[in-house]
């Protein structure tokens, strides 16, 4: 007889955590949570461990020996995006986000990137400015950070239209993986000649400083190098158009937030965009593999299971925050899980606070008492994005008083 495993028994029948949106997503879960900090659920036509908790998805992101990110991502995104960071291991991570990540720190973002994030963010507001009512995920969440990526990059502006759609087929790329693929090669034989003419001349963009910065002694080659850079589209630009658009979700739908927001931006811009990250984290549901069998805090986890960081869980989990349910810029609270933890952390967490602050502040101010369209709730309310790990809002209708 094979012993016993975790996995011998489902908590919950009828929905499928890889593919079907629950509606109820986070009474779901509050049910499951009360009855144990974990749970089997079906996921992909086969069974997953759920960790429900701030606790055990903490404890689990930190833990690369037993949960290591390149299990997952080396069979998920490795095909399209091709060796990443997170599908990297030991030395050579180290290296590779050594040499890759430096401009992201919080210093770096404040002297080099803040100067180019308002001009942006105004850019795209002219152009819909002059009418008086507008889809924001259409207009502005979508655009923003793409371009931020575009721009950092040093990539021509004439061709951020063309940028815009592989980032965006990339994103797809569970659904359409032929487009994802074929995004991924135009992109890198596009981006090919970039590099090398910044290798002869560097500037002083991020391509630049990826071809000619070291860590440990050690270079990036260039398919190190072209991997990050698809990596920064899915992994840096669609997180936080997410984001953006679930804080935005959250304050149009709470207008008393958003009142108290509007009242003071210096004191509550940055808790608004982390009680919107805690609120609807835009990764709710990270997957993840436990390649060998463990009993790993009393679980016991036979080898190849499929695990679900429920960071959308740990965020509302009681034993850490009151009212859970409750969007509550008053918290104070940075909710740093929103980024994972360890070694393959974000590492872009600086980059997206600068943006989305940035965004937030300069749409306030160039759109006079922003509001929803009268009964566009629904229509705004933050639902799952291709399959069920990321969430945001499909639109955002709003109208402000024309200036
Ligand atoms: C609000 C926006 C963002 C959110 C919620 C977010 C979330 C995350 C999470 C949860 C991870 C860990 C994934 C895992 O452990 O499997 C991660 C990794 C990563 N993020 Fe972000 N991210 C955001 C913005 C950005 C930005 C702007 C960049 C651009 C530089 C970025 C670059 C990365 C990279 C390169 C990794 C992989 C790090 C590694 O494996 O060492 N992210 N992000």
């Amino acid at each position: 007889m094979s012993p016993t495993t975790v996995l011998d028994q489902v908590d919950i029948e009828g929905v499928d955590f890889a593919f079907q949106d629950d509606p109820d997503i986070h009474a779901t879960l509050a049910t499951l949570r009360a009855r144990r900090d974990y749970a089997v659920v079906p996921f992909a036509g086969v069974r997953a461990v759920l960790l429900l908790t701030d606790e055990l998805v903490s404890a689990a992101f930190k833990d690369e020996a037993t949960f290591p990110a390149a299990a997952i991502y080396q069979m998920t995104t490795g095909p399209v995006l091709g060796k990443t960071l997170q599908c990297m291991e030991g030395q050579e991570h180290r290296v590779a986000r050594g040499v890759a990540t430096p401009p992201f720190r919080r210093k770096m973002v404040a002297s080099q990137v803040e100067p180019l994030l308002e001009p942006l963010a105004h850019e795209l507001i002219d152009r819909f400015s002059g009418d008086d009512s507008a889809d924001l995920v259409a207009e502005f969440t979508t655009k923003y950070p793409v371009l931020v990526i575009s721009r950092l990059l040093g990539l021509p502006v004439a061709d951020e239209a063309t940028v815009h759609r592989w980032a965006h087929d990339l994103f797809y790329f569970p659904l359409d993986p032929e487009a994802a693929m074929r995004a991924s090669r135009e992109f890198t034989e596009y981006v090919v000649p970039i590099l090398q003419a910044r290798r002869r001349d560097p500037g002083d963009d991020l391509i630049s400083m990826l071809v000619t910065e070291s860590a440990e002694g050690e270079f990036l080659d260039d398919e190190q190098i072209l991997s990050f850079l698809r990596l920064l589209f899915p992994a840096g630009a669609d997180t936080t158009m997410l984001a953006l658009g679930n804080t935005l979700s959250a304050l149009l739908t709470h207008p008393e937030q958003l009142a108290l927001l509007r009242s003071d931006p210096d004191e509550w811009t940055q808790w608004a965009i982390w009680e919107g990250m805690r609120w609807e984290p835009p990764v709710g549901l990270l997957p993840r593999a436990c390649p060998r069998a463990v009993a790993w805090r009393g679980i016991s986890i036979p080898a190849l299971t499929p695990m679900i960081f429920s960071i959308n869980a740990a965020h509302r989990d009681p034993a850490v925050y009151e009212r859970p349910d409750d969007f509550d810029i008053t918290r104070r609270k940075t909710s740093m899980l929103s980024f994972g933890q360890g070694v393959h952390s974000c590492a872009g967490n600086w980059l997206a606070i600068a943006e989305l602050t940035t965004a937030l502040r300069v749409l306030l101010e160039r759109l006079p008492d922003l509001a929803l369209v009268q009964g566009s709730e629904d229509a705004a309310k933050v639902t799952s994005q291709v399959g069920v790990a990321l969430r945001g809002p499909n639109a955002l209708p709003v109208q402000w008083r024309r200036a």
